[in-house]
C-alpha cells in the first residue's frame, strides 16, 4: 500500500516529510513525491524508484521556509512506476495537489467526462482523475473546499485515502478516506496526517484513528473532523499510542506474518474492486483475449499451490483443460503446447527466475500469456502479454499469505468469466457465488481471532512434533500442501501434504504417536472418503487434528470446527487457519517468522 504523510505546524515541512515516508518505506513503494506552498506558489517534486532520488531532486530546491508539506510513497496499482505517474498530483490549473492511496474504480467514466469539458491529463492514474474533479468542484461550488470535496467524493466509487493541498489556503490540509488507512498525529503547535502511524511518531504518540466517510481539516493549531457527505461536524477521541516504531510498522502486530494474515479480508475486498457488478464478473484486463482452449498454469512454491486449486476450478466452472507446473520443472521439460492454448505465469513478487523462464518459453512456442502478479511494472508483467493483478499490497514478510489469498481469489474470478463466456455456468449460479465471494471478508473478519486461539492451542500441544502428514482431498489437497509448506519454511517441523486417497499407497507406513496429521475434512461431497483415511491412520495410533465444519460426524484427537463456506469459498477460511497454526508454532518456538533462515522473499535465481 502507498504511504502518506501530511504535515502543518512550526517546523520546515519538507524535511520531515520525506523522513516520514522513510519510516513508511517498509510498506514497500516504487516512486516519491512531496509538495508544499511557498512563496504563494505550489510545488511538486517526485521521482521514480526509492527515496534517494527525490532526496537529490530536493537539493537543489530552497525547501525550507515551507511549514505545510505532504508527501507519498506510490505502491503502483494503475499506471507503471514511473514519475508521470509518481503522487502528489496536481489538477490541470495547477492550484490543487492530491495524495492517494487506494483504487477508484469508476474514474475511467469520470476521466471521460472531464476530458469532454477540456481537462488534459498527465498520467495514467485514477488519483489524478481525482484532483481534476476536485477542481471541478472548487468551481462548482465558489471556490469551497470541503464543497468540492464533499461533491466529489459523493461521485467516486472505490477505496481511497487522500490528503488534499491548496496553493490558496497554505497553511491548510483536508483529508479523507474509505476503505484505506488513515490516522492523524496531534502536536503542539502542529498536526499530521498518516497512512501509518511511523510516519509521525516521532513527533506525537495523540492519535485520532479516523472512520471511512469522515473528513478532516487541520492548520498547525486546530484539527476538525465532519461527516464527507453532509459536513456535519463530528467529534472524536484522542488516543495515546505507546507502541515502539518497530510494532508500529506492524500496525501493533508482532510479525508482519500475523499483520498480513489479518489483511485477508482488505486482500478479497480490494482484489474484487472494479470486478465484480451485479453478479457478473467483469475483467477488462482480459477484454479481447479470447477464452483459451487449455491452460498451462506455471508457477513456483505457493503460487504454484493456487494455480493447483485454480485448475479444479476452472475445470469444473469453465470447462477448460488445466495443467499446472512447477515452473522449474516446466522450463527444462519439452511440453506439448498446442495452439489456442494460454500460459498463466502466477507470482506475488513478478520475479521469480524459474516463472520468468516458463513465460519466455511458452512465448518461444508462441504461446500467449497472461501473468498474474502482485507487483505492477515487474517483470512477469512486463513479459506478460497480458496482466491481472491481485491488489494484494505490499507483502513483507517471506512467508506469503494475504498473496496467496489474492491469488485465489483472482483465480476464482477468472473460473467464473471464463465460465460465463463459455457459457458452462449458469448465470445464477456465478450470481450466488459472486454473492458468497463478496461476504468472504466480513466472514473472515469474525472468524480470525477465534481461529488465531485454536491455533495457538494446538501449536503448544504439537510443539514437540517433528514431523507432520497434512491431508487433504479434491480442492483441499493444493491447501495441505500449502500448510505443510507453510509449517516447513518458518517452524523448520518437516510437513508433508498429501492427497489423502493416496496415502495408503506408502505414507501409511510412516504413521505411529509421534507423527500427527493435520487432516481438513470439511462438509463436501469427499468428506466420507477422507473420514474413511482418517480411520485408517486411528488404526495406527496415529493423532489428528480435524479441520471440519460443526455438526460433522468425524471423532478426531483434536477437532478443529471452523465456519462452513459454499465450495471452493471453504478455501478462505482453511487457508488462513493452516497459516496460523504455522505462524503460532514459529512463534512459541522462538522462530525468526518474518526471515526464515535460507529463504528469500522472491527467489530471483535459479
Ligand atoms: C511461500 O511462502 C514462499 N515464500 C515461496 O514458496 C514463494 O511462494 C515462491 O518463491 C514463489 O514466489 P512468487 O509468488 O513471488 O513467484
Amino acid at each position: 500500500m502507498c504511504g502518506i504523510i501530511g504535515y502543518c505546524g512550526h517546523r520546515p515541512a519538507v524535511p520531515l516529510v520525506v523522513e516520514g515516508l522513510r519510516r513508511l518505506e517498509y510498506r514497500g513503494y516504487d516512486s516519491a513525491g512531496v509538495s508544499f506552498v511557498q512563496s504563494g506558489a505550489l510545488h511538486v517534486l517526485r521521482a521514480p524508484g526509492k527515496l534517494a532520488g527525490l532526496e537529490k531532486k530536493l537539493e537543489d530546491e530552497n525547501v525550507f521556509s515551507a511549514t505545510t508539506g505532504m508527501g507519498h510513497t506510490r505502491w503502483a496499482t494503475h499506471g507503471a512506476p514511473v514519475e508521470k505517474n509518481a503522487h502528489p498530483h496536481r489538477d490541470h490549473e495547477g492550484k490543487l495537489a492530491l495524495i492517494h492511496n487506494g483504487i477508484i474504480e469508476n474514474y475511467q467514466e469520470i476521466k471521460a467526462e472531464l476530458c469532454a469539458e477540456g481537462c488534459e491529463f498527465r498520467s495514467d492514474t485514477d488519483s489524478e482523475v481525482l484532483v481534476n474533479l476536485i477542481a471541478k468542484g472548487m468551481k462548482l461550488h465558489g471556490g469551497d473546499v470541503m464543497q468540492a470535496l464533499s461533491w466529489a467524493l459523493g461521485r467516486v466509487e472505490g477505496a481511497y485515502a487522500i490528503v488534499l493541498m491548496s496553493m490558496d489556503h497554505p497553511g491548510t490540509l483536508w483529508a479523507t478516506r474509505v476503505a484505506s488507512p488513515l490516522v492523524m498525529g496531534i502536536g503542539t503547535g502542529e498536526n499530521f496526517f498518516g497512512s501509518d502511524i511511523p510516519a509521525f511518531l516521532p513527533y506525537t504518540r495523540d492519535v485520532v484513528f479516523l472512520e471511512d466517510g469522515e473528513l478532516v481539516r487541520i492548520t498547525s493549531g486546530s484539527w476538525e473532523v465532519f461527516n464527507t457527505a453532509t459536513l456535519a461536524p463530528i467529534a472524536k477521541e484522542v488516543q495515546h499510542i505507546n507502541w515502539d516504531v518497530q510494532a508500529a510498522e506492524k500496525g501493533g502486530h508482532k510479525h508482519f506474518m500475523i499483520k498480513e494474515i489479518f489483511e485477508q479480508p482488505k486482500v478479497i475486498r480490494d482484489c474484487l474492486l472494479g470486478r465484480i457488478d451485479g453478479g457478473g464478473v467483469r475483467l477488462a484486463e482480459l477484454d479481447g483475449v479470447p477464452v483459451p482452449e487449455r491452460l498451462h498454469i506455471v508457477a513456483c512454491g505457493t503460487s504454484y499451490h493456487a494455480g493447483l486449486w485454480g485448475m479444479y476450478l476452472i475445470e469444473k466452472l469453465a470447462g477448460i483443460p488445466v495443467q499446472v507446473e512447477i515452473a522449474s520443472e516446466f522450463r527444462y521439460r519439452d511440453p506439448i503446447l498446442p495452439k489456442g492454448g494460454l500460459v498463466l505465469a502466477i507470482s506475488q513478487s513478478g520475479e521469480t527466475m524459474d516463472t520468468l523462464a516458463g513465460i519466455k518459453l511458452a512465448k518461444q512456442r508462441g504461446l500467449p500469456v497472461l501473468g498474474l502478479c502482485n507487483v505492477v511494472g515487474s517483470s512477469v508483467s512486463r513479459e506478460s502479454d497480458h496482466v491481472l493483478y491481485t491488489q494484494a499490497g505490499p507483502e513483507i514478510s517471506v512467508a506469503s499469505t494475504k498473496a496467496m489469498c489474492s491469488q485465489l481469489t483472482a483465480l476464482l474470478l477468472l473460473a467464473l468469466y471464463w465460465g460465463g463466456k463459455k457459457g458452462t455456468l449458469p448465470a445464477a449460479d456465478c450470481a450466488r457465488m459472486v454473492t458468497d465471494l463478496a461476504a468472504m471478508p466480513d466472514v473472515l473478519d469474525d472468524a480470525l481471532p477465534g481461529l488465531r486461539r485454536e491455533a495457538q492451542k494446538l501449536a503448544r500441544h504439537y510443539a514437540g512434533a517433528t514431523s507432520f502428514l497434512y491431508l487433504g482431498r479434491g480442492m483441499n489437497f493444493p491447501l495441505a500442501l500449502e500448510g505443510a509448506l507453510k509449517l516447513k519454511e518458518i517452524s523448520y517441523i518437516h510437513a508433508e501434504g498429501y492427497a489423502s486417497g493416496e496415502m495408503k499407497h506408502g505414507p501409511i507406513a510412516l504413521i505411529d504417536p509421534d507423527f500427527p496429521t493435520f487432516a481438513i475434512a470439511l462438509d463436501d461431497e469427499l468428506f466420507p472418503k477422507v473420514k474413511s483415511n482418517l480411520v485408517e491412520v486411528q488404526a495406527r495410533a496415529g493423532e489428528i487434528i480435524g479441520l471440519t465444519n460443526e455438526g460433522l460426524d468425524l471423532a478426531v484427537e483434536h477437532r478443529w470446527n471452523v465456519p462452513r463456506a459454499a465450495g471452493p469459498l471453504s478455501a478462505f477460511v482453511t487457508l488462513p487457519a493452516l497459516q496460523l497454526f504455522a505462524y503460532e508454532m514459529a512463534d512459541y518456538l522462538g522462530k525468526d517468522v518474518d526471515q526464515p533462515r535460507n529463504l528469500a522473499k522472491s527467489v530471483t535465481v535459479e
